[in-house]
């Protein structure tokens, strides 16, 4: 299919929708494949199309209360408001300082040419770290948090979903926990705000407080841990992307835009979900209503019509590609958290490059087994 064929996507209502086949770069996007039980998007303009669609692909895909990602409609959008309100520039700037001190304290560690792991060593502890510290969580929970992870890791691989249910409740009442331990006595508070908040006149309630909690915790702790394996392995295996971190070492904007390429092009976060509210065609494929559907963003990130100018998908294109990259989805739904995890991944990049005149590889790197995506392990050194 040429450029100009008629456009592959229609919405809910017919009316053809803004993803066509000009904005694919001309070609024919990969039909979606049959998984298990649904259909998986993998094309960037059909994850798109789906992303930028809630009336037809709708993520209400759990019985659990999931503020906001299991919400539609207005619904999501009040509690979206109040979501984004603990990521605005103020608040980073609050968050800012602390997240330098945790990546230098744990970058000065990383003794001149000793192993690490980017993702077990370096990134979990960042992670768990960085979150106790901008949500107000003592110390003493860090290596429970860790383990959490761990067993977390673990479930979702197994694919059973009474493995992955008790850890769930787990986390939940380890967040009941810390919601009802009560003014931290270090941190940013921000537990202690969450649950004296108010939405539209009322305090929310606990069992939303834990839930939105959850969300910033449960998956990100472990995204953030993914994504420095990312970053840091492809430094290492990429002479000229770690030269080109180099230059912009000072330039917020610029790593920002480096670190978004680097994971578009390994994109460690890989779907999430919707269900069909309604019969629909996605290019040839016809998806009938109720079917689960999951959006690929990592193989959407590596659609050759979107992003092969002639060099492959894997070409280092940081301003071409800004853009069009999916690493924090898209539409309603995008990543509310993303000034936080941008902030959170620069920080530790530049503690790591300042701290460093080379990344190198310490051994062989292991991929994480689907679902989950990046690395498992990626063992590193820094010379100094
Ligand atoms: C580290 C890297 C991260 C990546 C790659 C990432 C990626 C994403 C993506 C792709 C979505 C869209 C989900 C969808 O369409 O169903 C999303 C949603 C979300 N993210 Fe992130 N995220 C990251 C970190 C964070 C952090 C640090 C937080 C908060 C502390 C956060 C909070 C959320 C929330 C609450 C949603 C749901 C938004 C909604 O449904 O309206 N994320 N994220």
């Amino acid at each position: 299919m040429g450029r100009g064929a008629p456009l592959l996507w229609k919405d809910h209502r017919g009316r053809e929708q803004k993803v066509s086949v000009h904005q694919t770069g001309g070609g024919c996007p990969a039909a979606p494949r049959q998984v298990d039980g649904g259909w998986a998007l993998t094309s960037h303009a059909h994850v798109v199309g789906a992303a930028e669609d809630p009336e037809t692909f709708s993520s209400a895909v759990s019985r659990h209360l999931q503020i906001p990602n299991g919400l539609d409609g207005s619904e999501h959008a009040r509690w979206r408001r109040f979501v984004e309100s603990w990521f605005t520039l103020e608040r980073m700037a609050d968050v800012e300082p602390v997240l330098r001190a945790v990546a230098q304290d744990l970058v000065e560690e990383l003794a001149d040419g000793a192993v690490f792991d980017a993702v077990q060593h370096l990134g979990s502890r960042y992670a768990v770290r960085a979150t106790c510290e901008w949500l107000g969580w003592p110390s003493s929970v860090e290596d429970e948090l860790l383990e959490w992870m761990a067993r977390n890791v673990e479930a979702t691989r197994s694919g059973d979903h009474t493995r992955t249910a008790a850890v769930a409740d787990e986390f939940d009442r380890f967040i009941t926990r810390m919601v009802e331990a009560g003014p931290a006595a270090h941190g940013l508070r921000v537990t202690d705000e969450v649950a004296a908040a108010t939405v539209d006149g009322a305090v929310v309630g606990h069992d939303e407080v834990v839930s939105i909690l959850r969300n910033w915790t449960a998956g990100d702790l472990s995204s953030v841990a993914l994504c420095v394996g990312v970053v840091l392995q492809t430094l290492a295996d990429r002479p000229e992307v770690q030269a080109e971190c180099r230059r912009r070492v000072d330039d917020d904007s610029g790593l920002d835009r480096a670190i978004d390429e680097i994971l578009r092009i390994d994109d460690p976060f890989v779907v999430n979900r919707r269900v069909a509210t309604r019969d629909v065609r996605v290019g040839e494929t016809a998806i009938a209503a109720g079917s689960r559907v999951l959006l690929d963003w990592t193989a959407a990130n590596r659609d050759p019509e979107r992003f092969d100018s002639g060099s492959g998908v894997d070409e280092f294109a940081p301003e071409a590609n800004a853009e069009h990259n999916l690493v924090y989805g898209r539409g309603p739904h995008v990543c509310p958290g993303r000034p936080l995890a941008s902030l959170e991944l620069r920080t530790l990049l530049r503690a790591v490059l300042r701290a460093s005149t080379q990344v190198e590889r310490a051994g062989e790197p292991v991929r994480s087994l689907p679902p989950l995506g990046g690395w498992a392990s990626a063992p590193l050194r820094l010379r100094r």
